[in-house]
């Protein structure tokens, strides 16, 4: 690899080529960035890889399509370890052979996670996605509730009521985030019965709802903007920074319309032809699905091109882990149905 290595460097244009592609969701960083990075408290995964390395490159497409089936919620980074810039953080980070993939479960403040499995986009999406740290207090019932809002009262909390039997990975991921801010609090309120003995509406079938109470206080106070990540963020920076009052604050989150720019428009676009081709059996061959659904040939796509009907994560993968070193059998790499959201949309409650 060495000789290989010194040969590319004298090919400043090869060896400058990227290993993700130009409109990859996977962000590059270098040691200023990393450590910036590392201080925002953000569950995130980072693949330490060299230009020259061969299964980098072979990673890259699954790397890339879990961060675009993570986006926003959990960021998916790169460092090159050939830079001169970054060689002292990859030996910190003790990076000996390429690629390298470690999660982060909460910045600098858990020790990172060393990623051991099958390098395809499902396994690092679960690997990732299980591996949130939990800084939310589930509720199972509702005489659980009222007991929470008063113990916890000396803080700011948030509690969700949601009809999901999981905890919404955005949840989970926000609770992460706010942890030591904010207290978090899940209940699943399944059939609006403890949403009436708030004095709120039953709600719709999948509706959610995200209250707030604020220090010294046990009424609650219903969050009324879009239950997405970005404007979730949005309300609880401005409720933990004491900026704005709460209810100032709620007041804009529910006039604050959704209003994509151009780029986020193309993210949804991918991720959407993302969903669906896994919801249509797997992650094979999307940017043609892509274009077919460009085409508004989409709904016949796996009709015409034959992909099975069975689950995707059912299936167990055939490609072998190529490492400089043996491979750990990955824990916990199926997932069981009840866990196969993939092809869900992770970012809203
Ligand atoms: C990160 O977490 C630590 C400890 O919980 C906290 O002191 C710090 O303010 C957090 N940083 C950010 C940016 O939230």
């Amino acid at each position: 690899m060495r000789s290989l290595a010194l040969g590319l460097a004298l090919l400043p244009s090869l060896a400058l080529a990227g290993v993700f592609p130009k409109d990859s969701m996977v962000k590059m960083l270098d040691a200023k960035d990393f450590r910036k990075t590392m201080k925002a408290n953000e569950t995130s995964m980072v693949a330490f890889v060299a230009p020259w390395c061969g299964h980098c490159q072979r990673m890259a497409p699954e790397y890339s399509k879990a961060a675009l089936g993570l986006h926003p919620l959990i960021p998916f980074y790169a460092v090159d370890c050939d830079a001169d810039q970054n060689k002292r953080l990859c030996a910190e980070q003790g990076v000996q052979g390429f690629p390298t993939v470690k999660m982060f479960p909460r910045g600098a403040q858990h020790k990172p996670i060393p990623f051991e499995g099958e390098r395809t986009a499902s396994t690092f999406y679960y690997f990732v996605t299980r591996r949130v740290p939990p800084s939310f207090t589930k509720l199972p019932n509702l005489d659980d509730v009222l007991p929470w809002v008063e113990r916890t009262v000396s803080k700011t909390r948030t509690l969700l009521l949601t009809k999901e039997k999981k905890v919404p990975l955005l949840w989970k991921v926000l609770a992460n985030k706010y942890d030591g801010k904010l207290e978090f609090g899940t209940h699943r309120d399944k059939n609006g019965k403890t949403s009436e003995s708030l004095g709120l509406e039953a709600g719709e079938k999948k509706d959610s709802k995200v209250l707030v109470y604020s220090e010294g206080s046990t009424a609650p106070f219903r969050y009324e903007g879009l239950n997405k990540y970005e404007s979730l963020v949005k309300f609880f920076d401005s409720v933990v920074d004491g900026t704005a009052d709460i209810t100032v604050a709620n007041a804009q989150a529910k006039a604050e319309e959704y209003d994509p720019t151009g780029e986020e428009l193309e993210i949804e676009r991918k991720k959407e032809a993302q969903r669906m081709a896994l919801l249509h059996g797997g992650y094979a061959d999307l940017v043609d699905f892509e274009q077919a659904i460009l085409d508004g040939a989409g709904a016949s796509f796996h009709d015409s091109n034959g992909f099975g009907s069975q689950p995707p994560l059912k299936k167990k993968s055939t490609t072998a882990t190529e490492e400089d070193k043996p491979a750990a059998a990955a824990e916990g790499n199926v997932p069981d149905a009840e866990e196969s959201k993939v092809g869900k949309d992770q970012t809203e409650l």
